[in-house]
């Protein structure tokens, strides 16, 4: 495929470059706001991955939608308002959308959520992620689908029990609470645990990833997969095959 990379002078977006030529595909744009870099995709161009900044998604993933082409988006942290322009691209091309493209993050969803529904709410539901200390946004976007998937396994709603970090006088624990930690440090490329801690027992489900190469080939895979499918959006359940 004739691809271009948005972010292509990040941390990701070099990874990407480097390992979609790898799997025989040809970058034809890599687009940044770094120098030297492409400000946007050239004509001909069949899919775009996207790893760059929240704020640059809604223009990009409009313009794919215009040529009919499909998008994949690594990019976390968007706002519920940038969020309805991916929303609004997906009804004219196919979009996948994944905090974590790993395949072993997305074996751990399906664990937490098989978890959550077998402990019941009296283990208490923590979930800490560490990244290195460059990382923009927090928590995770990957800290935040296993929080998700731990509410949807206890068939509760994820906001009304959500919490984000604890300071001062916070008082006792409530039941049912889902609490989310976001640690930043060194060169960490991305681990993750969810944790259920019973008055008996601690359960810990823990994934770490050790290359970005992880994140890379699953959201080439992800492209490879959206260029036979219709319009929509999607995430790496429908990729794998998990749905
Ligand atoms: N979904 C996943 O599996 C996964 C994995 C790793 C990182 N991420 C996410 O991917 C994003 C990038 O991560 P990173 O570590 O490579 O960050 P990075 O800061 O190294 O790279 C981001 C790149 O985007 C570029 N950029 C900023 N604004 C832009 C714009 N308007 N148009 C084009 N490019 C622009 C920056 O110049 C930079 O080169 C983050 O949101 C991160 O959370 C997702």
């Amino acid at each position: 495929m004739k691809i271009a990379i948005v972010g292509a002078a990040g941390r990701m977006g070099r990874m990407l470059c480097a390992l979609a030529e790898a799997n025989g595909h040809e970058v034809v744009s890599k687009v940044d706001v770094a120098e030297g870099y492409e400000k946007t995709w050239k004509d001909g161009t069949e899919g775009v991955i996207d790893f760059s900044w929240h704020a640059a998604v809604p223009a990009s993933v409009a313009r794919a939608a215009d040529q009919g082409i499909p998008y994949v988006i690594g990019t976390t942290g968007l706002t519920a308002e940038e969020q309805k322009a991916v929303d609004a691209a997906a009804g004219k091309i196919p979009v996948v959308q994944s905090g974590n493209y790993s395949l072993g993050v997305n074996l751990l969803l399906e664990l937490v959520r098989k978890a959550a529904a077998t402990l019941g709410p009296e283990y208490d539901i923590e979930v800490t992620e560490m990244h290195h200390r460059h990382k923009k946004d927090a928590p995770s976007g990957t800290a935040l689908m296993l929080a998700k998937s731990a509410a949807a396994g206890r068939g509760v709603d994820f906001d009304e029990n959500a919490i984000y970090g604890r300071k001062g006088d916070v008082g006792e624990r409530p039941v049912g609470e889902i609490a989310v930690h976001a640690l930043r440090g060194g060169s960490v490329v991305g681990d993750h645990t969810v944790m259920f801690a019973g008055d008996v027992e601690r359960v810990e489900i823990t994934h770490k990833a050790q290359s970005r190469e992880a994140f890379a080939a699953g959201a080439v895979k992800a492209l490879e997969w959206a260029k036979g499918a219709k319009s929509g959006l999607y995430t790496m359940r429908n990729v794998l095959g998990f749905d």
